[in-house]
């Protein structure tokens, strides 16, 4: 427009002029707009204006956006206009919905909460000795570098440049006020949602597949083997895996492999092969088939099958989605970028919430606040979501367990309910595991953390209204942290008062339809395990006790 000459510049002189006096009775709605809809000119050194119109079948206001020179953006309707959308019950339109980040935003470093715990985790043990396993017993499983990760208790820890180049293919993600959610619901409270469904992948797993799948590279690692329940980390992988030149081979939980066939062609495009779990592949999988040859398979199972695959091959070592505090610790970006949007957005949450498999996009949300609760005083609650067919925060025992089913990973102190758990077959193939991470497990024992069960017909009627509200459909998983937060809110308006919820979008459903489907055609049912299925499944265990 400058360069358009005098006129122009006259005539946004006068456009300005009078925008200005508006704006002695403007509403402003304070916004992080770095790309207003007309280009600026620079009227005054302060003040730099630039309009847009916006008209509608019935709508017809103006915005005009202004940048102070402390370079925040400000979008100021005039009163008239925004009384005008108020009379209609429109003015949630002018909220600002999105909070991104550049990409030299994204963070540099991962936090470890090792660092903050007041009790840290007790140690992992070996699964045959029961003695306190030193890193060279990782060794065949895993590089050097993660296994040094896995121990760390500094702070923070640097991400490779490599690995910040390749996070900027997706990330930062957005951060969304969830304005359609809040009037579906009609709450006081205010809910953002993280959303984690822009990765290549679809969810949040890519946070830690991109920096496994370097530290394998780095070691000259030639194929990694690992196991997937809902295909989410078995997609994150196979992408990973490739874009570092290495072999990718997925164990898949058998009824998602029948249930989700175009997960799989999303990993076969990345270049993994993929096989269903229990297979005949290995002796864990045999072994199981031999029991029940109609197991519909289990993340533990999986798990058993790809440790077999990394322990007797030399040049292949195994990746695990969750659970491990290293994964924990990658996912951390998602917080931390969440601390810089709530930032930006002016506000803070009062609770967090995220659904609950292994623990690591609970842990990825949560943890950077929850430092603001153990070192700098700050109240805030993170609640995680676990399906109640599958309780293991909710209704297991603290104690040592494996990490899968045969008991061929070290024994690591957690809420189970018992390595041979296998729950029903819910959507939520990703929730769908028997165990928690031991640093999850340590803050619940220690009341630092919360957590709840929901049904699954309960998580997908939320899902629901979350995908008619806000456009996204979730992935089941997600649906979850979306059924507490209609319970939070619901609960913060029956006691009168507005909180401030975040919560972890993981992933979106776009693979998950059929479930979908079935909830649609009321075909969806609850599983609520029983006492005795527990009870008989923790029996079993002969792992020691803490
Ligand atoms: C979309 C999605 N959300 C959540 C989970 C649960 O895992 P975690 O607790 O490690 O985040 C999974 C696991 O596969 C998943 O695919």
């Amino acid at each position: 427009m400058r360069s358009n000459g005098l006129q122009n510049k006259r005539m946004l002189y006068n456009l300005s002029t009078s925008l200005i006096k508006k704006v002695y009775t403007a509403f402003v709605v304070p916004t992080e707009r770095e790309d207003p809809v007309a280009v600026g000119f620079d009227m005054y050194p302060q003040l730099l204006f630039c309009c847009g119109l916006i008209f509608g079948d019935f709508i017809k206001c103006y915005f005009l956006t202004v940048k102070i020179l402390n370079n925040r953006w400000e979008r100021i309707v005039p009163f008239r206009d925004y009384r005008y959308l108020e009379r209609q019950n429109l003015h949630y339109m002018l909220q600002q919905r999105k909070i991104t980040l550049a990409e030299s935003e994204i963070p540099t470093h991962w936090y470890n909460i090792m660092a903050d715990m007041p009790n840290k985790p007790l140690p992992p043990l070996h699964p045959g000795t029961q003695q306190p396993i030193d890193a060279e017993a990782l060794a065949p499983l895993f590089p050097m570098e993660l296994i040094k990760q896995e121990v760390s208790t500094e702070k923070w820890v640097e991400i490779p440049d490599e690995v910040r180049n390749l996070y900027s293919i997706w990330r930062p993600t957005p951060m969304f006020r969830a304005i359609g959610l809040e009037k579906a619901l009609g709450t006081q409270s205010k809910i953002y949602y993280k959303y984690e469904g822009v990765s290549p992948a679809g969810s949040h797993k890519p946070n830690t597949a991109i920096p496994q799948a370097y530290y394998n590279a780095k070691e000259g690692i030639k194929k990694i083997a690992t196991e997937t329940g809902a295909g989410q980390w078995g997609s994150a992988l196979s992408f990973a895996c490739q874009l570092f030149g290495i072999e990718c081979e997925v164990f898949m939980v058998k009824v998602s492999y029948e249930g989700k066939p175009y997960r799989k062609i999303m990993m076969n495009t990345w270049g993994a092969t993929v096989h269903a779990s229990p297979s005949n592949l290995t002796n864990a999988g045999r072994s199981i088939l031999e029991k029940d040859p109609n197991s519909p398979g289990s993340l533990g199972i999986a798990i058993s099958e790809a440790v077999e695959i990394a322990a007797t091959h030399d040049d292949t070592k195994y990746s695990l989605g969750s659970v491990l505090n290293h994964v924990l610790m990658h996912q951390t970006i998602i917080g931390l970028e969440a601390q810089k949007q709530m930032e930006k957005a002016g506000d803070y949450p009062d609770i967090i919430v995220a659904p609950f498999g292994g623990g690591s996009n609970f842990a990825g949300i949560a943890f950077p606040f929850l430092q603001d609760k153990l070192t700098g005083g700050k109240n805030v609650r993170a609640i995680a979501v676990e399906p109640t067919s599958c309780p293991k925060l909710t209704r297991g025992v603290f104690r040592y367990d494996f990490g899968d089913t045969v008991g061929m990973t070290p024994l690591i102190p957690m809420y189970t309910l018992g390595h041979n758990f296998i729950p029903s077959p819910i959507h939520a193939g990703g929730l769908r595991y028997h165990g928690a991470g031991a640093i999850v497990s340590q803050l619940l024992k220690d009341g630092i953390i919360e957590a709840v069960a929901i049904n699954q017909t309960e998580c997908f009627e939320a899902g629901i209204v979350f995908a008619r509200a806000e456009g996204i459909i979730p992935a089941p998983e997600a649906n979850h942290a979306i059924a507490e937060v209609i319970r939070q809110a619901k609960q913060a308006d029956a006691e009168g008062v507005s909180k401030t919820i975040l919560f972890n979008l993981c992933g979106h459903g776009h693979f998950d339809l059929a479930s979908y489907e079935q909830y649609l055609a009321g075909n969806l049912v609850d599983f609520e395990v029983s006492q005795e299925e527990i009870n008989n499944s923790l029996a079993e265990l002969n792992t020691p006790v803490i």
